[in-house]
């Protein structure tokens, strides 16, 4: 169709850019295409289907009640990927350990992902928001061996590529080979994601923060701080600031992509280490935020260097505006 670019087009034009491009990642982003249109069709009908709406009646390794629709997701972007044949392996909120795919496609493939099947699933019910988050890096170990762990544990800078899906008022998928940040909006009549936001960029500065300020009295003193400094009256900082926190990362960070802001979800004293996951939360959404020219942080240093020690470590995030993001680096220093 005239003037309007499809994601499966995207892939393409990408692989030609780059010549010694094999397409083997082009062909991973497919797959995840496939499985984000098959989890958006279910999202899009929960509320008439008990079999996706409510709990599944058990937990995930981290004591989370599982939602059908994490495990729903969950199985559709593994069989994507595995059926894809360019990943030896994934590892996933809902999935104790990593999962070796070990056909002789899967032991001879690449690359591993790490992800978030469905972020914010607290809201499914609810009608409000969710999301994807994947986080690929190539493997370490040889080609034709099993996938081990040290795949799976690397830094985030070392990711090839990492995305997200946003199940919103419409639905996008928004994503990085570390060239820069591209968005693309699902058309529901004619099945296919197209172009939308091409070239996405995060502004330095923002007007916005989010965090569950319902935690506030757990908070360490640099965020409280901080969190005092949003709410100041200064008009040559656009202070006070306006709070929006909808309880998905995925939705929360692309609000504030756009409009410019600040997501936290420091250490709590009942979350010592802070809630989010490093390896399919953090990471890559960090990767997609230091693409737009934004920063991720633990409120100390760089996300992206933290070297991993276990698939479901947790780690206290800063994430957004660069400018934002420093400010509350700087509150925590002083505040220590
Ligand atoms: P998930 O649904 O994948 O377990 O992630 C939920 C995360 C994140 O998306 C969200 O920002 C945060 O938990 C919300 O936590 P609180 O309800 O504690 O604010
Ligand atoms: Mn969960
Ligand atoms: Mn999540
Ligand atoms: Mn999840």
């Amino acid at each position: 169709m005239a003037g309007m670019t499809t994601l499966g087009e995207f892939i393409v034009q990408q692989q030609h850019a780059f010549p010694h491009a094999t397409g083997e990642l082009s062909s991973l982003i497919s797959a995840i295409r496939l499985a984000a249109k098959i989890v958006n069709r279910e999202i899009n009908r929960a509320g008439l289907s008990p079999d996706i709406i409510g709990a599944a009646g058990q937990e995930n390794v981290q004591g989370e009640a599982q939602q059908k629709l994490d495990v729903f997701a969950n199985d559709k972007f593994k069989a994507a990927l595995e059926a894809r044949g360019e990943v030896c392996g994934i590892a996933s909120e809902e999935e104790d350990e990593y999962v070796a795919f070990s056909g002789e496609r899967g032991r001879n493939a690449k690359y591993v992902v790490l992800m978030d099947p469905l972020d914010g699933s607290s809201n499914i019910d609810v009608n409000v928001s969710v999301g994807t988050i994947f986080s690929i890096f190539r493997r370490i170990t040889p080609v034709g061996e099993p996938v081990s762990a040290a795949d799976f544990l690397q830094p985030g800078r070392n990711q090839v590529a990492a995305g997200y899906v946003i199940y919103g008022s419409s639905t996008m998928l928004v994503y990085t080979t570390g060239n820069g940040v591209n968005g693309f909006t699902y058309d529901p009549t004619l099945g296919v994601f197209a172009l939308s936001h091409p070239n996405l960029t995060m502004p330095k500065d923002g007007k916005m923060y989010s965090i569950n300020e319902g935690n506030y009295i757990k908070f360490p003193t640099g965020v409280k701080k901080y969190l005092k400094y949003c709410q100041e009256n200064d008009e040559a900082t656009s202070r006070p600031y306006t709070s929006r926190y909808i309880g998905s990362l995925v939705s929360d960070f692309h609000r504030n992509m756009l409009k410019g802001g600040i997501y936290m979800y420091p250490t709590t004293q009942s979350a010592p280490q802070g809630k989010l996951r490093l390896l399919y939360e953090c990471n890559p959404m960090a990767f997609i935020a230091e693409q737009a020219g934004g920063s991720a942080s633990d409120g100390y240093s760089r996300i992206m260097d933290i070297i991993p020690t276990e698939l479901h470590q947790r780690v206290p995030y800063f994430v957004g505006s660069s400018n934002m993001v420093a400010d509350a680096e700087r509150f925590m220093e002083e505040f220590k």
